[in-house]
């Protein structure tokens, strides 16, 4: 059955374009016509407008202006492009901070901020929510059925949090909506340690610098407050939209490893998923830059399982890096495609036109301060275009994924609050990076998920590090184990529950000792100088940072420590539970150990990997990944090396989608990238 979904049905394109801002070059109109030249010769279909727009579209308080946008929606309709409409809360006028300073973020030392910057204001604010509302209305009323608007783009990367004494009420608020009694709450945070039981909510303060820190679960609900608080306030954003045309589409542009809001948290408010991504390309292993990003491609598609856009990135540089190195050429065409690969409907860049001042002037662009197509950049931007008019067909189609890991940020913010383990770093991040690398090199999609989404409909969930588990994830795990689900669970799993406190009668949390058929007694800790070692079928495995000391309590062994006081105890473990299996790997290795079971479960639960590979894999730095709309099966065969790949097999013949003709095998060049089409068996 053919499916698939689109952004807009008058549409059905691939996106290509970016962040731009007319408003900026008002004084040379122009310029303008010129980017509407540029726009065709570049193969851009569409640009994201009215981002940081704000003091041009409100010069004054309820003055509104929009001939900027008049003239520039119907421009580039006429030029047969489409626009994402923003709103442009991400920075406000001076005026509106002037006249009500509480819109003004104060920050967790209790200082409040003056007028300047960006992404700064306070979340709620009820004056910054009218006045926000008050402009998105007048801009739904205006645009939202004007043919250009494919969707709205809510605000700019929402983050960060604000300390005033709006936000430390609906804090407190929060915590009793959610505790009800003082007494719960004492409970729930078990604060008589150290003396810290509070006598009624108003003397909760927010967690800062020079506050109440000691409480974990405190700690985490702030994360958990500033999260909804910033969904609430998006939805007041959404609201006069959607009001006013019910059919408009949102998005909210969200990013790399941020580490504050809780994501997942989002799905309900945004029609669509997107995000801005600027890797540290050329910085070291291109394999690894390659896979983190694809680890976050994949994470915004599994937010809503269905296309979502790239909203940002560089065709060249960024500014913000320590180092600002140019995208060697070849790389921003390959970059680019990566994200439609994993499941984007998009290629969008930041930005259009370069700016002649402030701080983003040197930041990459389609059109650099030169003005003209005669740049390398533009050439590049262009191909990527033509890249995206060949399979524009692709627009619309999913990816299906039989494995699924979960990262979650609630899990994160917990162990960082441990004060436990390594204390400075966890190594969240490259734990769950590590898993995805497995199946990033041989070809084989993945979602990643939270804790508590729905495990049914994969063959194989990873769960690394998740130490947070509540009642709902032990359950999760329980009946997808016994229903035939196969999990494989790390080191630290199951050890405090959702308000932080750890788990009585053994590590891990309840029925999970059953379902894993294990029990962790200690965590022993290495110092980064000093390793450990796991011997596994006659071979030896190096450990690293974490060796868990676990009893079977009726798995099988699959591996035991070969060194230290705890040699001979088990490493590695299965444990058959109902229809399914549950593996544990106790210590962290270094990929090699992962790799050997995660072969013998890949082979045994015939997971598709999308190109023939051999037990390590693809070449250095390959992957391969596939869409579908159920009829057709999409593949992109991506090379991020420096070397030439030579006669990569595709195991089936495909239609060559750049080139034509057909082909059973590949050659890549440096960067190079190819894409095939073939009916679904
Ligand atoms: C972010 C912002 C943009 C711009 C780029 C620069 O993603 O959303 O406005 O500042 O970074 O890389
Ligand atoms: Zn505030």
């Amino acid at each position: 059955m053919k499916r698939r979904i689109y952004l807009k049905d008058d549409f059905r394109k691939l996106l290509h374009g970016g962040d731009y801002n007319p408003e900026q070059w008002i004084a040379d109109k122009s310029i303008w016509d010129e980017d509407m030249r540029l726009m065709k010769l570049a193969h851009c279909n569409e640009m994201t407008v009215g981002i940081f727009s704000w003091s041009a579209l409100e010069p004054k308080e309820g003055e509104y202006d929009f001939s900027f946008l008049d003239e520039i929606l119907d421009k580039i309709y006429s030029n047969g492009g489409r626009v994402i409409l923003a709103t442009p809360s991400g920075a406000r006028p001076h005026w509106l901070a002037d006249k009500y300073p509480e819109v003004l973020r104060v920050d967790g030392n209790g200082v409040r901020q003056h007028f300047s910057a960006r992404h700064n204001h306070c979340f709620t604010s009820p004056v910054y929510r009218q006045k926000v509302q008050n402009i998105n209305a007048e801009l739904a009323k205006r645009y939202g059925k004007h043919p250009a608007v494919l969707a709205w783009h809510i605000s700019n990367e929402y983050g960060g949090e604000c300390y005033c004494s709006l936000c430390q009420q609906a804090f407190r608020k929060f915590l009793k909506d959610k505790y009800k009694t003082i007494d719960n709450l004492n409970k729930a945070y078990w604060s008589s340690f150290w003396s810290h039981t509070y006598d009624s909510f108003d003397q909760i303060e927010a967690p800062s610098p020079i506050t109440e820190r000691s409480i974990h679960g405190l700690n985490i609900d702030w994360f958990r407050f500033t999260t909804a608080q910033t969904v609430d306030f998006m939805k007041c954003e959404v609201e006069p939209i959607k009001a006013i045309c019910p059919d408009a589409k949102v998005t909210t542009n969200m990013m790399f490893e941020h580490y504050g809001y809780d994501y997942y948290k989002f799905r309900d408010i945004i029609d669509f998923a997107s995000w801005d991504s600027y890797p540290l390309w050329h910085s070291g292993n291109q394999e690894l830059t390659a896979q983190t990003t694809a680890f976050w491609h994949d994470l915004y598609r599994s937010l809503k399982d269905k296309p979502f856009l790239l909203m940002e990135s560089t065709p060249s540089l960024v500014n913000w890096h320590e180092y600002n190195k140019l995208k060697r050429p070849g790389l921003d065409n390959l970059a680019s495609i990566q994200a439609v690969a994993h499941g984007s409907d998009s290629v969008q860049y930041f930005q259009w036109r370069k700016s002649r001042g402030s701080v983003e002037k040197f930041h990459g662009a389609v059109v650099d301060h030169e003005g003209t197509e005669n740049t390398r950049v533009f050439r590049s931007v262009a191909k990527t275009g033509e890249i995206l008019e060949k399979i524009e067909e692709i627009t619309g189609t999913g990816v299906d994924a039989e494995v699924a890991i979960i990262y979650d940020w609630e899990n994160m913010w917990a162990l960082d609050n441990s004060q436990g383990f390594a204390q400075k770093n966890k190594k969240y991040y490259q734990t769950c990076y590590s898993y995805h690398r497995y199946f990033w090199k041989r070809g084989i999609n993945c979602n990643i998920i939270d804790r508590n989404a729905d495990l049914s409909k994969y063959k194989l969930v990873i769960a690394p590090m998740l130490y947070m588990v509540d009642e709902q994830t032990i359950k999760n795990f329980e009946s997808y184990v016994k229903g035939g689900g196969t999990l494989y669970a790390t080191y630290a799993l199951g050890m405090v529950n959702e308000t932080d406190l750890c788990y009585l009668g053994g590590f891990p949390a309840g029925k999970l000792k059953d379902v894993f058929g294990i029990w962790n007694e200690e965590i022993d800790t290495l110092y980064p100088n000093q390793t450990g070692e796991v011997a596994c079928n006659g071979k030896k495995y190096t450990a690293y940072d974490y060796c868990e000391i676990i009893h079977s309590r009726g798995a099988k062994v699959l591996a035991t420590y070969s060194q230290d006081f705890y040699k001979g105890e088990p490493s590695a473990t299965v444990n058959e539970y109902g229809l399914g299996k549950a593996y544990y790997q106790a210590f962290r290795d270094g990929d090699d150990f992962k790799s050997v079971i995660l072969n013998r479960i890949v082979d045994e639960l015939g997971i598709c990997k999308n190109l023939p590979c051999g037990e390590d894999g693809l070449p250095f730095a390959v992957s391969a990944h596939t869409r579908t709309d159920g009829e057709n099966i999409y593949l992109f065969v991506e090379n991020y090396s420096e070397q030439a790949v030579e006669n990569i097999a595709l195991g089936e013949v495909y239609e060559d989608m750049l080139n034509g003709g057909q082909a059973e095998s590949v050659t890549l060049a440096p960067y190079g990238l190819a894409i095939f089409k073939r009916k679904t068996n």
